[in-house]
């Protein structure tokens, strides 16, 4: 059963022709999947409400949010570090974390003293969490993570600090703050308190942990997550979801169970290597 017609879902997408409207630049982020999210939501109703319960980066939400393709946006996310990138943005502290980011000095000194500082006031950490997420390997904010050996053109620790652009992502989030309302919590629980809303629409990108492979155990804090329930909430939702997952036997079995229709869709991995993920979704409208 398709959801998207497959010409395009073969076709790689070239992400630098993405608005990249996210602080971070995160592990299993899903900028490549941003014009299919486009052309799933211009399928449908405009949602009142469009929720990633799994948001990591958001930029899923943050592109729903900036291109007004519904009225209201709710991230949800567990990891403390990360929540609180997302709660200082959308506070009135957005500007302190931007200015913070244009002042700051990047060496191997300021970082250990940075890192190593004991103020864990909100906004500190979402200026520690961004300043590892740019410099530690591949973005990986999870135990075990570290510094970046070389960087990228042998550019070291600077080679993915951009502050300039960085603090611009923080104030133009900023300046839509309004239509985007940010929960630390458990994802399962907050789509169950939604289920019956026929107006929201949902985004799943949980941590790829069901299949033997295990992708997503090495890059996030919370990969823990127990996806029969994922797969069981989501059977009763009455809105719409689109929901993606590395493309496994387990999660094909997940879905069919459900009864879900599912896609597979090619992506371009940091590697360069092509890898296949599963676009799955309760919406039979996409069906050709
Ligand atoms: C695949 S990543 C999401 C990536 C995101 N879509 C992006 O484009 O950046 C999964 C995220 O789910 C978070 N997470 C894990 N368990 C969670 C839970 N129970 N509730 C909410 N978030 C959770 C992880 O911390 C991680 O940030």
């Amino acid at each position: 059963m398709k959801l998207f017609d497959i010409k395009t879902l073969n076709e790689v997408v070239n992400i630098s022709t993405i608005p990249h409207r996210s602080p971070f630049r995160y592990p299993g982020g899903k900028t490549w999947l941003v014009p299919r999210i486009r052309e799933w939501l211009f399928g449908i109703e405009k949602p009142a409400l469009f929720i990633e319960p799994f948001a990591g980066g958001a930029i899923v939400g943050l592109s729903v949010a900036f291109e007004n393709l519904a009225s209201q946006v709710l991230l949800v996310e567990k990891d403390e570090e990360v929540s609180a990138v997302w709660k200082t943005i959308l506070s009135e502290d957005a500007e302190w974390l931007a200015n913070q980011i244009l002042s700051f000095d990047l060496s191997h000194d300021s970082v250990k003293k940075e890192l190593e500082a004991s103020d864990s006031s909100t906004k500190q950490v979402a200026f520690k969490t961004i300043l590892k997420n740019r410099i530690y390997h591949g973005g990986i904010l999870a135990p075990g993570s570290g510094l970046m050996k070389n960087g990228e053109n042998g550019k070291g620790l600077l080679s993915r600090w951009y502050p300039a652009t960085l603090a611009g992502r923080i104030r133009n989030i900023f300046k839509i703050k309004s239509r985007i309302k940010f929960i630390q919590g458990d994802g399962i629980a907050v789509i169950r308190s939604f289920l019956d809303n026929k107006s929201a629409t949902f985004f799943i990108d949980p941590p790829y942990t069901a299949s033997r492979n295990n992708p997503g155990k090495r890059l996030y804090t919370h990969h823990e997550l127990n996806h029969e329930d994922l797969f069981k909430v989501s059977s009763d939702i009455v809105g719409h979801f689109l929901m993606t997952y590395d493309n496994d036997p387990e999660i094909v079995r997940l879905s069919e169970k459900h009864r879900f229709v599912f896609q597979s869709i090619t992506m371009k991995n940091t590697h360069h290597s092509k890898k296949s993920e599963l676009l799955i979704s309760n919406d039979l409208a996409w069906i050709h």
